[in-house]
């Protein structure tokens, strides 16, 4: 692993997570507009091209709080996705982490799952938290399974918290800690 600013760069086997680019632009926009994506991940907001600038301008530097680090194809460079660990609390030593991964060509391929465990390394290992939290829609059952798979566990459900299509929907709550994490580390 690199780690210079917003140089940083972990290596995985088959995908790489980095810093975004204002030359990313176009495909991170393309990410944001992912059908697929913005249902799973309960993504209400439309957002501008320029509103897209804006925020590759902010999350493309070191922020304290957060770390958004985008999925990369290791061999093209090509920005498949994201990974971000956001409400990075430093007293508690916690965080909350997503994903999204853009289009049916890179789903299911692996990919989420290595970005998931390069993710919680960075974040147990290199921010030494004790805490990582999700939230996933119960209609997502390929994401429930990715986050238990990986040592996720179920604390709770939050009810009708997402009104999409008619309908309201419930949200998984789950979490790894920091001991979980490595007693997986070691079965896996
Ligand atoms: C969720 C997501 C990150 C997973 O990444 P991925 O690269 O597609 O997943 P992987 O290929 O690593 O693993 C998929 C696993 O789910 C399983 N799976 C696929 N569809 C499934 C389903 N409908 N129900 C249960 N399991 C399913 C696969 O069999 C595979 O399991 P295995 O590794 O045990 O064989 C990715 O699909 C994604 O970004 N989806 C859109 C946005 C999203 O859902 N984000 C999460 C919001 S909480």
């Amino acid at each position: 692993m690199t780690t210079q600013s917003n140089k940083l760069l972990i290596e995985g086997d088959a995908i790489d997570l980095r810093y975004v680019r204002e030359s990313d632009l176009e495909r991170y926009y393309t990410f944001i507009q992912d059908a697929e994506n913005t249902r799973l991940t309960g993504t209400q907001k439309e957002f501008t091209r320029e509103e897209i600038a804006a925020w590759i301008r902010k999350i493309g530097v070191i922020n304290e709080d957060r770390v958004d680090l985008m999925i990369v194809i290791k061999e093209t460079d090509e920005l498949i996705g994201e990974v971000v660990l956001n409400d990075i609390d430093s007293i508690n030593r916690s965080a909350n982490i997503r994903i999204g991964i853009q289009g049916t060509e890179h789903r299911g391929k692996g990919y989420g799952t290595e970005a998931m465990k390069l993710m919680l390394r960075y974040g147990f290992e290199t921010l030494m938290l004790h805490r990582i939290e999700l939230g996933v829609y119960a209609f997502n059952p390929r994401a429930i399974h990715v986050y238990e798979k990986i040592g996720f566990q179920r604390e709770g459900i939050q009810r009708d918290v997402l009104y999409w299509d008619g309908e309201f929907h419930d949200s998984i709550a789950m979490a790894m800690l920091e001991e979980e994490f490595r007693s997986h580390r070691l079965r896996t």
